[in-house]
């Protein structure tokens, strides 16, 4: 049982996923530049609220639906996201909320992903050893944004999270930073459009009890 969950909601919800969070060096350094970013940015550090991995979905959907602009954040972990940002995901954007019939709660929002690879920009061709260019491993988010009515803005990865210098990581901090403060007033995103993506009524069978034996 969770705590009744009072704080204000806020503009833009930053979600950070990151299991392992006192080792990181990329992710912290984003969040602390997240955090910096002003009254209109709440920071939620997923693994922190929910280390039983028990998501208090109301409380998220609440903090979702107020937000016009939602960040996941977190390190890349087997070319996707880490197992409690996917769990986030399979239980906020619940069908007939977030997508399907009568599920309009997020339509028009914004999706934007931010984190870091170990690999280098450089191993993500065909050529190297990650095979695709990282864009190959983006349309999950993608169209798991749109088909909620979202767009998807262009990501921010921090490639070669272990070996990225100093300089270049404060430099990305800061674009970061920038983004929140700025948003949405970013030149890049003004002609973006979000396709419609309707999941037709009776596509889903409504669920019958299963009769025990
Ligand atoms: C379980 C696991 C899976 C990982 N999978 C990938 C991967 O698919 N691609 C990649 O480039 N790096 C992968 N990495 C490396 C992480 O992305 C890297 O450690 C992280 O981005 C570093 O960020 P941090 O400084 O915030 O911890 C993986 C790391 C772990 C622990």
């Amino acid at each position: 049982m969770h705590a009744p969950d009072n704080a204000p909601t806020r503009e833009i919800l930053v979600l950070l996923a990151h299991p392992a969070l006192e080792q990181s060096r990329v992710n912290r350094t984003l969040m602390n530049a997240a955090r910096r970013a002003g009254e209109r940015v709440e920071v939620r550090d997923l693994y922190a609220l929910y280390p039983d991995y028990l998501i208090d979905i109301e409380a998220e959907q609440r903090r979702v639906a107020a937000a016009s602009l939602v960040v996941w954040q977190h390190p890349i972990h087997w070319y996707g996201p880490p197992p409690l940002m996917k769990l986030w995901i399979d239980e906020v954007l619940s069908f007939g909320w977030a997508y399907g019939p009568g599920g309009h709660a997020l339509k028009g929002k914004d999706v934007w992903l931010v984190g870091s690879t170990g690999g280098p920009q450089a191993s993500y061709r065909p050529d190297s050893y990650n095979r695709y260019f990282f864009d190959a491993f983006l349309p999950p988010y993608e169209q798991t944004a749109v088909l909620c009515g979202m767009r998807f803005l262009p990501p921010l990865m921090v490639h070669a999270a272990h070996r990225v210098s100093e300089s270049e990581l404060r430099m990305q901090a800061e674009v970061y930073a920038q983004r929140l403060v700025s948003y949405p007033d970013w030149p890049e995103i003004a002609d973006l459009e979000c396709p419609a993506c309707e999941v037709p009524a009776g596509e889903r069978p409504t669920a019958e009890p299963v009769e025990a034996t």
